[in-house]
């Protein structure tokens, strides 16, 4: 033992005592040649996690930055870790001596993330032994000491510039150093040297996150070794190329790309950082052949053929832009997704469901997904709206339909029980084969109007509701019928002290080309305000942008006397004009049946996006995503493939931003997560 010590590291000694007490007695009595936990060559992460034959790995893409390739995580996934066991062959203690080789490139933009590089994660119990952090400009080395999570910083370095810059982090005894580029060595002196017992046993490596959507690292991705029992240092530094420099780097990533990529899927796609020319409609002849040209006017970017700009933007905008989140499977088909708050619980999804049995749900967003959380008994339900009346939360579902036995046609609200925490049944009203809820307040007095699609007999033109909020007997009386043609569905909105219930008008008995009306309140009651001819209109959207106010309507097919159907139609925004008071055509857009729109805004753009559901021969569609681009109007950035798409919802958590849509033909909805730049 004694004559070993020289042999090796100090810092190894006390791993050594621990390998030599895990070994098997009958073994330790012989005498074994000593071993340090893993060998004392470079361990290159990166590699470990890389398919060996090229392959592409799902959730990974390799992109060219500059001269140098660097890889993109899209994702955590499992393909992107490995069993410490796979290093630490003959016992399993993390090295207390070790250096970290890492080559990054990180965005400016990520201003107050803190994202991982990697992480060594204790799996059952979910506990980071060991992680490389970074945020705008420090460096952490978190890791499980003796007397719990210690964090080694160092501060004022700056990655974050979208520059490729390598770093070596050593750790030795008290002593820590970080050299950026192989400039000056930083060096920290902790307290606690660095535990030469960090056991590794049931822990796995995370490359590029700490097994979760948070703290997924974003930046590009070159290098990442370990080296156990030296400092890397002097092994890679001085360098000709400082902010390059290699130790091991995938054999992947190391020679520049082939000249074409042929349209392989299996390839990982890649992005070229090269020069691109701007301006409007530069030439494109043979001598421009292969260059590229970014249209600042419609954000396009194109790349000349030898004759013309072709578009390159469609395929890369969908796979940058939206990512498939979760696929959450449901009870039965959905039609409207309802999408509120509960203090102390977080986000909520109330999703109504078409079979009647076991009904209706409602799916709370924990740990970044969403899960059921509440059955309901509903009838062919429409639609759910939430509000709040007083302090207290509601919930009212549309159902289209009576109880199977022949019971009467109601529709149900739900108060939420702070003491059950969930929602238990408050108020029923009769209702026609309702389509839709819309709560709203006017000068502190709350208000549901209820959109009644046909009667029993199958009459379209029937009254629809308004109920009004009695705060005497704390329950919903009729405050004004509207009469309505196959009502699909309400909209109220405020434009400065003027308050407006917009209906969505789908049939009227013989024709879906009706009249769809606003009502603005005035004296108590709603009056009419404009009508406004639409084609089998399902919803309205009303949006401001500025100070503009915009209403869109979906119009989901035009009926023919003779002949068939046509769903591609137009579904138009209209703009209100505040010279002639009315609301004028802004924009035409063609859609395939559609039955929502959903705006939405991320920093200063903002977006609508429409829920297509039939073309006449199929539903399974493209929903696409417009961006508003001003005198322009609204233009088709996305497209997102969908299946009898019923309902679009946008929110926003801890997690990022999503867009989550149901399908009316699928037990299937879809939570789709926006890669925000
Ligand atoms: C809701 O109903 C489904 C289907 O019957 C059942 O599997 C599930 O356990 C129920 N969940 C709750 C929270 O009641
Ligand atoms: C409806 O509510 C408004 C506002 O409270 C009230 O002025 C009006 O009289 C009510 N109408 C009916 C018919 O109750
Ligand atoms: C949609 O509207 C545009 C412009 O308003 C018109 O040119 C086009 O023919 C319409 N398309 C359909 C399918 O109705």
């Amino acid at each position: 033992m004694e004559g070993l010590k020289n042999l090796v590291p100090s810092s190894w000694h006390l791993p050594l005592q621990w390998c030599l007490l895990l070994l098997p007695l009958t073994e330790s009595a012989r005498a074994v040649p000593w071993k340090p936990c893993t060998d004392l060559h470079p361990l290159d992460l990166l590699s470990r996690v890389l398919p060996r034959d090229g392959r592409a790995l799902a959730g990974v893409r390799m992109v060219q930055a500059g001269d140098a390739r660097g890889l993109q995580i899209l994702s955590p996934s499992q393909a992107l870790t490995f069993p410490s066991s796979q290093l630490f062959v003959n016992c399993p203690l993390f090295p207390a001596e070790f250096s970290i080789v890492a080559t990054v490139k990180v965005p400016h933009t990520r201003v107050k993330r803190t994202e991982f590089l990697f992480a060594v994660v204790k799996e059952d119990v979910n506990q980071l032994l060991l992680g490389l952090r970074f945020s705008k400009d420090k460096v952490h080395l978190l890791y499980q000491g003796s007397m719990g999570r210690e964090r080694l910083s160092f501060k004022r370095i700056r990655l974050a510039d979208d520059h490729w810059h390598s770093i070596v982090i050593s750790i030795s005894g008290h002593h820590a150093t970080l050299t950026l580029d192989c400039g000056i060595p930083l060096e920290l002196v902790h307290e606690q040297p660095f535990p030469s017992d960090l056991n590794t046993d049931g822990s796995r490596f995370h490359i590029g996150s700490r097994r979760q959507w948070k703290g997924l690292f974003t930046g590009l991705l070159r290098q990442l070794v370990l080296l156990p029992g030296s400092d890397a240092t002097s092994r890679v530094c001085p360098s000709s190329r400082p902010s390059l420099t290699e130790l091991s780097i995938p054999t992947i990533l190391s020679h520049l790309p082939v000249k074409t990529l042929t349209n392989d899927v299996l390839l990982p796609p890649y992005e070229t950082e090269i020069r691109v020319t701007l301006g409007s409609n530069p030439a494109c002849t043979g001598a421009e052949q292969g260059r590229l040209w970014f249209d600042t006017l419609k954000r396009g970017l194109f790349i000349c053929d030898g004759t013309r700009w072709q578009s390159m933007s469609q395929e890369k905008d969908r796979l940058d832009y939206v990512e498939d989140y979760q696929d959450l499977y449901t009870i039965s088909e959905t039609l409207d997704i309802e999408l509120f708050q509960i203090p102390s619980l977080g986000l909520f999804a109330a999703m109504a469901h078409r079979a009647t049995k076991p009904g209706s749900a409602i799916y709370r967003w924990d740990g970044g997904h969403f899960q059921l959380y509440q059955n309901f008994s509903t009838f062919k339900a429409q639609a759910w709206k939430q509000f709040t009346v007083g302090g207290k939360m509601f919930l009212a579902v549309s159902n289209s339909m009576g109880p199977v036995n022949g019971g009467r046609e109601t529709s149900v609200i739900y108060r939420w029980s702070n003491k059950r925490l969930k929602f238990v049944r408050y108020q029923t009203l009769e209702t026609h084969s309702a389509r839709d809820w819309e709560a709203f307040h006017i000068n502190n007095e709350a208000f549901l109007a209820v959109a009644n699609h046909r009667t029993e007999n199958g009459n379209h033109n029937i009254d629809s509701v308004v109920y009004k909020w009695n705060p005497g007997t704390k329950t919903f009386d009729v405050n004004q019928t509207i009469s309505t043609s196959g009502a699909y569905d309400w909209e109220f909105f405020s434009v400065g002290p003027y308050h407006f219930l917009a209906v969505a008008n789908a049939f009227d008995g013989t024709s879906t080309q009706t009249d769809s009306s606003i009502y603005i309140w005035l004296g108590g009651a709603f009056q009419l305000f404009q009508s406004i001819r639409t084609f089998g209109a399902t919803d309205w959207e009303m949006f401001q942008i500025g100070n503009r106010v915009f209403l869109a309507v979906a119009n989901g097919h035009m009926l023919c006397e003779r002949g068939p159907s046509l769903y591609t139609i137009n579904s138009t925004i209209y703009e209100l004009d505040m010279t002639t008071k009315m609301f004028l055509k802004f924009q035409d857009i063609v859609t395939y049946s559609a039955v929502d729109w959903e705006f939405f805004s991320i920093g200063d753009e903002h977006f609508l996006v429409v829920a297509n559901s039939y073309d006449g021969a199929t539903y399974s569609l493209n929903s696409v995503i417009y961006r508003w681009q001003g005198y322009e109007g609204f233009v088709p950035v996305h497209r997102l493939p969908t299946i009898g798409c019923s309902d679009w919802e946008f929110f926003t958590s801890a997690e990022g931003s999503f867009l989550m849509y149901s399908s009316a033909k699928a037990p299937l909805s879809k939570v789709f997560k926006l890669k925000v730049h």
